[in-house]
């Protein structure tokens, strides 16, 4: 059956069965690999894209609930890899084998556009559900509060 949606502003029909998981739709479909599988059940964050502007978990997600609607993953958050949590994300030298990262900086562009101005114990809370192997949440932090600092500066 086919599902109009839109993928980083551009339109899309796909014939699929309606319970496809937005994760396979994105990565295979579409051939956008920076959108990770890590758990598949809704538990690592890997996987998070914004639907309509929100972080969501496309693993968990099927292809039927979000037609008609906005989905944005790594590629498509700034045209030229600019994003203010891009750039914060390098200098913080965030990552570290990177696997989680694309699902973390999706998870934190959501944060900042809801509240531009986390608190610390805020961001620990928005940030919780995405798991780092590497351990890197430190540093994910400090990108975090350099990105926010940077678009108070720009206000
Ligand atoms: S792969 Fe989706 S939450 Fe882990
Ligand atoms: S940087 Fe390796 S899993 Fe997060």
């Amino acid at each position: 059956m086919s599902v109009k949606l839109s993928v980083n502003g551009k339109q899309r029909e796909l014939d699929l069965p309606q319970d496809t998981p937005l994760l396979w739709v994105i990565r295979d479909e579409l051939e956008l690999k920076g959108t990770k599988f890590g758990c598949g059940i809704g538990q690592c964050g890997a996987c998070t894209v914004h639907v309509d502007g929100v972080a969501i978990r496309s693993c968990i997600t099927s292809v039927a609930s979000v037609a008609g609607r906005a989905v944005t993953t790594i590629e498509g958050l700034d045209p030229q890899g600019n994003h203010a949590l891009q750039q914060a994300w390098v200098e913080a030298q965030a990552p570290q084998c990177g696997y989680c990262q694309s699902g973390q900086i999706m998870q934190a562009a959501s944060l900042l556009q809801a509240n531009p101005s986390p608190t610390d114990e805020t961001i620990v809370t928005s940030m919780n559900g995405n798991l780092c192997r590497c351990m890197a949440y430190g540093r994910i932090k400090k990108a975090i509060k350099i990105a926010s600092a940077q678009e108070a500066g720009d206000e």
